[in-house]
């Protein structure tokens, strides 16, 4: 979602900015601008679509200054357009958001009432067009963003910049992630410190509520009460904030490569360094907890549906999903013994985050299970466990996906030894089978060219069906979320027992059904609903092992997978269901690692 970059430098600006929002492509955007203060003047340049657009723009009306502003826009409020683009500019005053203002409309007729007009259709106008409202009036270009943002309500991560003003740029969080770099006599503002990566290590991450006026001798920052905040200055790695897509053609490509590795590092970090035992944290105590409540938004719901059945097949442990945007909108019982999970790659997403939010003060122990381990939801829950995975830079979640798993089996495990259902021993006999995952995973992975040939097929479909029973059941709506977001294909996950009460009904000889089956306990209900399909001459394509395949008789086609342990199916499986969707992308000749309308951070409700 919208990118956030501002620079007070000691060279030209723009087309460093330009490479920082390069960097924050990922999240996902329609729009681009920058807005530079040079000798004083304020001007600024936009341009619609790929940030291509805006560096031909550049090229031809250059912008320079050693102080600018630059932003991502995923549109919110107004369509994609050069005038809705950020920045936005209102007098002496251009302001550059990421996320949403809720009382903008009454903001905006109060300004209208006071004869500003405003030219877009976005909330964002109207914090620029009320900071120069109050330099109209005689503030100073801080005090007016100060009283600003006293009349906000919303979510933001804000940074402005001011006519007149060479050596000034004011920053705002609150509900949205905002970061403060430290260079040498230069000073930088960024959505994440992957934006800031190349320019400098040490960042300051402001907590909610806090305002800071950066100036190149440095940052001051001040909390929600207006008193002076210390934050701390972190050195960030740049190996975890440096990415490039090691020779693979898409980033999306190196992050499913990565799996096995990925899997292997997280395992180990939530280990002893022998792999015998777990080694997660005391806090995490599930002695008394009565109730587990997963919440989620996308992929990580689908882990979060995966690990249900652990939690309650190997720990015996009560355990409930939700969406997080359904969350708390239905007044979910909440229990002293509970203990609330939130599961999210990126730790910002803002229906997760006020999830938990919700939860606190009413539940034992609130987990964040985040890849970003500065992100909200990593310091605002009681517990907040790393998958590892590094940073994931295509909008469709792969590795995060089963790294995700990992850590909530690991959970399973502890609840499980925790609650006397398993012993230290069989917890130790469960950890060495997990090690022999990332060799599982490469095996799948192998398999990469039958399914390069299998998703060909798919190419040309406008629906296709994923069926799966027990944890393939969120695998199959997976795998569907995937081939969706990748190639537009309309695609469902259904419970392969479900189908005949509706679903069967689109079977025809066009409709391809991919059937999530190893020779597992559950895998001759599977084939008889699969016999289902073929009945009515539906596509079936069967993804199983030897065994499975063998038994299952004559489908039109199928891809042999290596033979699994029941609990490492899910992670297995994951693999050809992403690649299924990689290569049919691929063969459409979609944006693989930013699909059209899709952010990857989702920084609003
Ligand atoms: C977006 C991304 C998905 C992701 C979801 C949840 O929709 O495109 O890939 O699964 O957000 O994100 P989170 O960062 O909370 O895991």
């Amino acid at each position: 979602m919208c990118g956030i970059v501002g620079i007070l430098g000691t060279h030209q600006v723009a087309p460093v900015i330009l490479e920082a929002l390069k960097r924050l492509e990922y999240r996902g955007y329609d729009s681009a601008g920058i807005a530079t203060v040079n000798a004083g003047h304020l001007d600024r340049r936009r341009a619609l679509g790929k940030l291509v657009n805006l560096s031909d723009l550049l090229v031809h009306e250059p912008l320079a200054g050693m102080a600018g502003i630059g932003h991502t826009r995923w549109a919110t409020h107004g369509a994609p357009t050069v005038a809705n683009a950020h920045p936005h500019r209102a007098g002496r005053v251009a302001v550059v958001h990421n996320g949403i203002i809720e009382n903008f409309r009454a903001l905006r007729s109060e300004l209208a009432a006071a004869g500003l007009a405003h030219e877009s259709d976005t909330d964002t106008e109207t914090i620029a067009v009320l900071t120069r409202h109050y330099m109209d009036q005689g503030m100073t270009p801080t005090e007016a963003a100060n009283a600003t943002l006293e009349r906000l309500e919303g979510a933001f991560a804000l940074a402005f910049l001011f006519e007149g003003e060479d050596d000034l740029m004011i920053g705002a969080r609150q509900g949205s992630p905002l970061a403060v770099g430290h260079g040498d006599g230069e000073m930088y503002l960024g959505s994440d410190a992957l934006a800031l990566a190349p320019l400098t290590d040490r960042i300051t991450y402001l907590d909610e509520g806090d305002r800071v006026v950066l100036t190149r001798a440095g940052a001051s920052i001040t909390d929600a009460q207006g008193r002076r905040a210390n934050r701390p200055l972190t050195r960030v790695r740049l190996d975890q904030a440096t990415v490039d897509k090691a020779g693979h053609r898409h980033f999306m490509a190196k992050e499913i490569a990565e799996q096995p590795a990925v899997l292997g590092a997280t395992m180990a970090f939530h280990c002893t360094p022998d792999k015998s035992a777990l080694a997660l944290p005391e806090r995490l105590d599930f002695t008394a907890c009565d109730r587990l409540i997963l919440v989620a938004c996308g992929t990580g719901y689908y882990a979060a549906q995966v690990a249900k059945y652990w939690f309650e097949g190997v720990a015996g442990l009560p355990c409930e999903t939700d969406i997080a945007s359904e969350y708390r909108y239905r007044q979910p019982v909440l229990g002293a013994r509970n203990m609330a999970v939130f599961i999210s790659q990126s730790g910002e997403t803002a229906d997760t985050l006020a999830a938990l939010r919700h939860v606190r003060g009413h539940v034992a122990c609130s987990v964040g299970v985040i890849n970003v381990p500065t992100s909200s939801i990593a310091r605002e829950s009681d517990v907040a466990l790393p998958i590892l995975a590094g940073p994931e830079i295509s909008v469709a979640s792969t590795k995060a996906f089963t790294a995700q798993l990992m850590v909530l089996l690991l959970m399973a495990l502890k609840a499980a030894q925790d609650r006397g259902k398993l012993s230290a021993q069989q917890v130790s006999d469960h950890l060495q089978l997990l090690q022999t995952l990332p060799g599982l995973m490469r095996a799948a992975l192998d398999r990469e060219p039958d399914i390069a040939e299998l998703a060909q097929g798919l190419a040309g479909v406008n629906h296709a069906l994923f069926l799966g029973r027990g944890p393939m059941l969120p695998l199959a709506s997976e795998a569907a979320l995937k081939l969706k977001e990748l190639s537009y294909i309309h695609a469902e996950g259904y419970a392969s027992g479900e189908l005949k009460h509706g679903p069967i009904a689109l079977i025809d000889e066009t409709m391809p059904v991919i059937v999530l089956a190893p020779r597992d306990s559950l895998f001759a209900k599977t084939v008889s609903n699969m016999q289902e399909v073929l009945a009515r001459q539906g596509r079936v394509v069967l993804f199983s092992d030897r065994a499975g395949l063998a038994e299952a008789g004559a489908v039109p086609q199928s891809l042999a997978m290596p033979e699994v342990p029941e609990m490492l199916a899910p992670f297995v499986y994951a693999v050809p269901a992403q690649l299924l969707a990689y290569h049919a992308a691929l063969a459409r000749g979609t944006d693989v690692d930013q699909p059209r309308n899709l952010a990857k951070s989702v920084t609003v409700e």
